[in-house]
């Protein structure tokens, strides 16, 4: 199989409708609740008068106070994924390590944290890796600024709920292994792929949700993810006429990666 690495001869550039001016920011409310985190929809309007909508994914607080939730907007409480697994290549100095380890107070803050910077650094990495990701715009306290895929009426959907047609689900495969090879080149795994982090845009596919992404050098189950990832997305492509041959796209990114 022919593989074309992705590594840009120049930096990718920031996306034309970041501009250098001064803003006000207004949050239109949420726009989803997933399990661990809300996503806002913020309108950012520019002193020159142009208007740009982005997308801010808020992580909750792990051990709220009574009232702390709807006090700090939120409208859902939290469900933790199974997260040891991602760790692997956190750094932490040994006092923090231990209070992970033994789950301490201190512990679950740090891990807390965590999520966001974890989530700004992966997407910024893939974004300079050449993936198509939203532009990650800058970290706040509690999460993530990035660009809002959709419009002013409706969000991009989600794979799993897009309709495409037989020749988009090409064009979305196409896509999907281009952003794959970006990212193994990059040295990263995605670590929780499926039609539910894919979003579907005006033909273009959009890998959302990354802070569990881990890197092959510091995490051995790197390997494994990626393995996980690929059957995850084969499970949806195989059914709509991509044949995924999950074991030799698998060897390839592997190929990569090293
Ligand atoms: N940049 C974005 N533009 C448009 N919609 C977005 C964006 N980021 C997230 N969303 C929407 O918000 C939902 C939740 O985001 P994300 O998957 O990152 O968070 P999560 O808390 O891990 O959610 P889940 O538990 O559903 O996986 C996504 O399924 C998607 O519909
Ligand atoms: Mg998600």
């Amino acid at each position: 199989m022919h593989i074309s690495p992705v590594s840009p001869a120049r930096p990718r550039e920031a996306p034309g409708w970041l501009l250098d001016e001064p803003f006000e920011e207004t949050s239109l409310g949420t726009l989803k609740s997933g399990k661990e985190a809300e996503v806002f929809l913020i309108e950012r309007r520019y002193a020159g008068g142009s208007t740009v909508l982005l997308a801010h994914k808020r992580y909750r607080p792990r051990r709220p106070a009574k009232g702390e939730l709807r006090a700090l907007g939120f409208q859902h409480s939290t469900a933790f994924r199974n997260a040891s697994v991602y760790q692997a290549g956190w750094f932490f100095s040994s006092r923090d390590r231990r209070a992970v380890e033994t789950h301490t107070a201190h512990g679950n803050e740090v891990i807390e944290r965590m999520w966001p910077i974890q989530e700004m650094a992966m997407l910024q990495r893939a974004w300079t890796a050449g993936a198509s990701v939203p532009y990650p715009v800058e970290r706040t306290d509690d999460g993530v600024l990035m660009e809002f895929i959709g419009d002013m009426e409706q969000a991009a959907p989600r794979l799993a709920q897009a309709r495409l047609t037989t020749g988009e689900v090409a064009a979305a495969w196409k896509q999907m292994l281009e952003s794959l090879r970006a990212l193994t080149a990059a040295g990263l795994v995605h670590g929780d792929l499926s039609a539910y982090n894919l979003l579907w845009w005006r033909d273009r596919l959009v890998l959302i949700d990354l802070p569990q992404a881990v890197e092959f050098t510091t995490n051995t189950d790197a390997p494994e993810l990626l393995h996980r990832d690929l059957g995850n997305v084969a499970a949806w492509f195989g059914p709509r006429g991509v044949a995924v041959d999950v074991e030799s796209v698998f060897a390839e990114l592997l190929g990569l990666a090293w």
